[in-house]
């Protein structure tokens, strides 16, 4: 019978390796060992754009297929049930749910908090401006400073403020707000995770049994928490202040965790961007770039930010390199099946995109991909290939509604600090700064990154 069915599946027929056809041990074993991302680029690097890579499940790596699997419909597919595993407070939120319908739903409760013409108003730009100043402060106060915990503390304190205005965190200058840092941006959730997603029935008896020590359950959740039952009225410019006064008015743990994912989410991605380019920069192979972005700086007045073409060139490029979220973004083909880039695939198969990979492997669109080379984001070419495999936010219906503020506090970040200072890797700079997996995100291996200011003259 079990042959008979791995017979008669169209994805048997799929480039891959043969034993994927029958199990999907070696795709978990990958998983569990952090593996996954790089064993799916080198598949895809040896098999080209399709990969079936278990038994019911195909990597895709182009165009076609990101516009067939995340855009068609305007949403794409819905998602799996792998984004249970970022429900908050055993409660659903806007990233993890999975049907399309819901999702709009919940969506237009809060949407424009996050629209461009909200994210640039005066009042937001200039606490941010405000933060990266504190963020210099401090980075400037010794000869050395560690801006993998500086640049975690600027974005928890932007993220928090726009959530819970006036009671956001001010981690940058007051040390009890550093644990809640902490807490986000050093949990190693991988195997935890893992172990949820293939095994939810063992882990609910464990849990019957022991208290979890996770994120769920820890200082952040009961704080959220608290703001939202009872806790003091936020600024009307707030999320939270939006979500409480909905007309719906949805109840507390719905709000607590669509507000928790929205911390989470907003930390440790523009702030592992943001080490991940500073680190770079301050490589002596980059010096050449940091001298063109400082003169670019310098000769523009401060409110263009958002307008300068090298600063631009160098966000993008950081943000194809090293993204936060490199892996797969896994969807769920409807049960009538589909064509996906010109393969049928059956209901129910998981396909996805990771942006790894898409940012790499048409060298005809990104030569020499593994090299840091903004220019290649200023060329006179037509620019609608690499702007259609750009993934880093995601596309469609579902992609980051965090990707103003998020690039609204990268840009002011690299304004304010290479526009009055040289960065250097500091003499005692020893920590990984390879790309270590979680299940869909990625962050600096060894979570320390020490830099040396230097003020220009000019
Ligand atoms: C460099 C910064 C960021 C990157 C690279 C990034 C990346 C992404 C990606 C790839 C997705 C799509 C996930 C999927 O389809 O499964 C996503 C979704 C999301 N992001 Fe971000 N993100 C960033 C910053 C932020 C910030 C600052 C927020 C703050 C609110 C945020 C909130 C969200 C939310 C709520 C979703 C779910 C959207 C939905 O399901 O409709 N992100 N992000």
């Amino acid at each position: 019978m079990l042959f008979l069915r791995i017979y008669r599946s169209p994805l048997t027929a799929l480039p891959g390796p043969k034993f994927t056809i029958f199990s999907g041990l070696w795709l978990m074993y990958k998983e569990f060992t952090r593996q996954r991302r790089k064993w799916l680029h080198q598949l895809h690097l040896q098999y080209g754009p399709v990969v079936r890579i278990a038994p019911n499940e195909v990597s895709f790596a182009s165009w076609d297929a990101l516009k067939e699997i995340y855009i068609s419909g305007g949403t794409g597919y819905d998602k799996t049930s792998f984004y249970d595993l970022f429900d908050n407070l055993d409660e659903k939120n806007m990233f993890t749910t999975l049907d399309k319908m819901t999702h709009a739903t919940r969506k237009k409760r809060f949407v424009d908090r996050y629209n461009k013409s909200t994210v640039m108003q005066p009042d937001l730009v200039s606490v941010v401006r405000e933060n990266a100043g504190l963020f210099i402060a401090k980075c400037t106060e010794s000869n050395s400073a560690d801006i993998y915990v500086n640049l975690h503390c600027y974005s928890i304190d932007c993220i928090s403020h726009h959530l819970f205005h006036p009671y956001g965190f001010h981690s940058l200058t007051d040390e009890s707000d550093i644990p809640k840092m902490e807490e986000i941006t050093f949990y190693d959730a991988l195997v935890e995770h893992y172990l949820q997603y293939y095994f939810p029935k063992l882990m609910a008896l464990k849990a019957r049994i022991i208290r979890p020590k996770d994120r769920q359950h820890g200082p952040i959740a009961s704080h959220v928490l608290n703001l939202v039952r009872g806790g003091p009225e936020t600024d009307s410019s707030a999320v939270l202040h939006k979500l409480k006064n909905h007309k719906e008015s949805p109840d507390d743990l719905y709000i607590a965790s669509e507000c928790m994912d929205h911390l989470l989410a907003g930390t440790d991605t523009a702030g592992d961007t943001l080490c991940m380019l500073m680190y770079h920069l301050s490589l002596p192979s980059s010096y050449p770039t940091q001298q063109k972005l400082h003169e670019e700086l310098i000769n523009s007045p401060i409110d263009t930010f958002d307008d300068l073409p090298y600063l631009d060139a160098v966000l993008k490029e950081a943000l194809r390199c090293w993204n936060p979220a490199p892996m797969s973004l896994p969807r769920r083909v409807p049960s009538d099946g589909r064509t996906i880039a010109g393969v049928f695939i059956p209901g129910d198969t998981i396909v996805s995109c990771q942006s790894y990979t898409l940012h790499r492997l048409d060298t005809e669109v990104f030569p020499n991909p593994d090299e840091f080379i903004p220019e290649r984001w200023l060329h006179d070419d037509d620019h609608t290939a690499r702007n259609q495999l750009m993934f880093a936010f995601g596309a469609g219906g579902r992609m980051c509604i965090g990707k103003h503020l998020a690039t609204l506090e990268m840009k002011v970040l690299l304004q304010e600090v290479y526009t009055h200072y040289r960065t250097k890797v500091a003499d005692d700079m020893t920590a990984c700064m390879d790309l270590d997996d979680q299940a869909i995100s990625s962050r600096p291996k060894g979570q320390k990154c020490l830099l040396q200011f230097e003020k220009y003259s000019d």
